[in-house]
């Protein structure tokens, strides 16, 4: 059996919004180049996790992190690293795409843009992100028509985009197939499927069938804590515990 090389992890990490603990101990890791779906009830912390990541609460005052954040063997919250340079490397796929009236090509062009890469070298980058998230053939008539024109499965595999151009190491999805109808969740999840073998991916979803048609592996939060972690299969059918259980049967949630 091949060992799994951990590309993500959090030891012990707190999270604190004033005096409201949210993250209570969170020990937990991600493998290199495979899906893990991270799922638990709503209000039990998967989002405020997955943006510790992606530096996304520097700007919250209220907010107060605590424990170990690591990208392979860099602490994401190292004195000096920047949010900026923790967000190349860690890409994170929003739930709603933002509804700002850019055209397809910004869309993409401004993440460029502000990580400083050389204008002559964007089209080129901006074609190839396209047609890696399999949306290229769909848009490419008209790139300077507004990302807001776009249907719901259309917008999300454009923010896939979007976060590919950067060529990050890790891609985190909060609930990207949450406003999709199943065709467009199955091409968003074909996606998905196909970007493991660059990226290791990191997938917030409330849809059981969804972890298991693509999830390797399967982290189980409730009230702030991992209640279970392992490989999707044997977490959906024979879990260690009985709350992971009674999660996954739609007994509670
Ligand atoms: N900026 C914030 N300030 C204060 N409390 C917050 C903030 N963001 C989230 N919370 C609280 O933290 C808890 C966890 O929220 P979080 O968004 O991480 O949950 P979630 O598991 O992603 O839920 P859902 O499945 O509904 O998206 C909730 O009780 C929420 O109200
Ligand atoms: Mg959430």
């Amino acid at each position: 059996m091949n060992k799994e090389h951990i590309k993500l992890s959090a030891t012990a990490a707190k999270l604190w919004f004033g005096t409201k603990q949210v993250l209570k101990n969170v020990t937990v890791a991600f493998p290199e180049n495979k899906i893990t779906a991270l799922i638990g009830p709503s209000g039990c912390g998967k989002s405020t996790l997955l943006r510790c990541f992606n530096r996304m609460h520097d700007l919250s005052p209220d907010a107060r992190i605590e424990g170990k954040f690591l990208l392979e063997e860099q602490n994401l919250y190292k004195g000096n690293l920047t949010a900026t340079a923790v967000r190349r490397r860690i890409g994170m796929v929003f739930q709603q795409a933002n509804p700002f009236p850019k055209s397809i090509y910004e869309k993409i062009n401004y993440g460029l843009k502000i990580n400083d890469i050389p204008k002559h070298e964007r089209p080129a980058i901006i074609e190839n992100a396209l047609k890696e998230s399999y949306i290229w053939d769909e848009v490419k008539d008209d790139l300077q028509k507004p990302a807001t024109k776009l249907s719901g499965g259309q917008q999300q595999r454009l923010c896939i985009a979007r976060t590919v151009a950067l060529r990050p190491e890790v891609i985190l999805m909060d609930e990207p197939c949450s406003a999709l109808d199943p065709i467009s969740t199955s091409k968003v999840e074909e996606l998905i499927l196909k970007l493991k073998k660059d990226y290791t991916i990191v997938i917030v979803t409330h849809n059981m069938q969804q972890a298991q048609r693509i999830a390797d592996k399967t982290v189980f939060m409730y009230l702030g804590e991992i209640i279970e972690a392992g490989d999707t299969h044997q977490l959906f059918n024979k879990p260690q515990q009985e709350m992971t259980g009674n999660y996954v049967k739609g007994h509670f949630g």
